[in-house]
């Protein structure tokens, strides 16, 4: 049993899988965390129907989210003493401005082996490159994207005959498995 557990974040956008996976984890008693709070930039997104179930606080930030408005879901997330915040499919870019707030606490999961296939489309780009193998990758977030210092990286091997869909559901798997442990690694050091 874990006395204090480290408050965390996460930022999403979509359905929130590796949301859903981060916050299984959590509910074990030998886990290091807990999840304060799930930001997303879409009041529909489906992850946040698991945030509610689990009793989890949620905020909506607005599509412009100005200065001001990151300046006080800042203070609500220091008031919080958020340890990490972790973007999981969170779909928009974070500016300077609100990074400045949390130096090497903001971790993302991207679903290529970085530095290769940056951005979107990252498993059709490796079908179409034919690379022998994809995966994921979990990274710090700087100021250019996808391009911060790389924490941890999880191989899955690409077969001649995947689809763009077989592929995604293989890599997906094993970012649910990988996001859990790495931010559980990052808060014991
Ligand atoms: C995941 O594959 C994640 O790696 C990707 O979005 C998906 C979100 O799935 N993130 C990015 O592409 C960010 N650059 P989820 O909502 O089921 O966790």
């Amino acid at each position: 049993m874990i006395k204090e557990k480290a408050n965390i974040a996460v930022f999403i956008s979509g359905r929130g899988t590796n949301l859903k996976a981060l916050i299984l984890r959590s509910k074990k008693k030998d886990c290091n965390y807990k999840i304060a709070y799930v930001i997303s930039n879409k009041k529909n997104a489906a992850g946040l129907k698991f945030a509610k179930k689990n009793r989890i606080a949620t905020i909506i930030i607005s599509h412009l989210f100005l200065k001001t408005e990151q300046k006080k879901l800042a203070k609500i997330l220091i008031t919080k003493s958020i340890k990490f915040i972790c973007l999981a499919g969170f779909m928009k870019i974070l500016s300077p401005y609100f990074l400045n707030f949390f130096k090497n606490k903001i971790i993302n999961i991207h679903p290529s082996l970085l530095p290769k296939y940056k951005g979107l489309n990252t498993h059709l780009k490796a079908l179409e490159a034919k690379e022998k193998f994809s995966g994921c990758t979990i990274h710090f977030v700087s100021k250019k994207l996808d391009s911060g210092k790389i924490i941890a990286k999880k191989k899955v091997k690409i077969f001649k005959k995947d689809t763009l869909k077989k592929l995604e559901k293989r890599v997906l798997k094993e970012e649910n498995k990988l996001y859990p442990l790495v931010l559980e690694k990052l808060i014991r050091s």
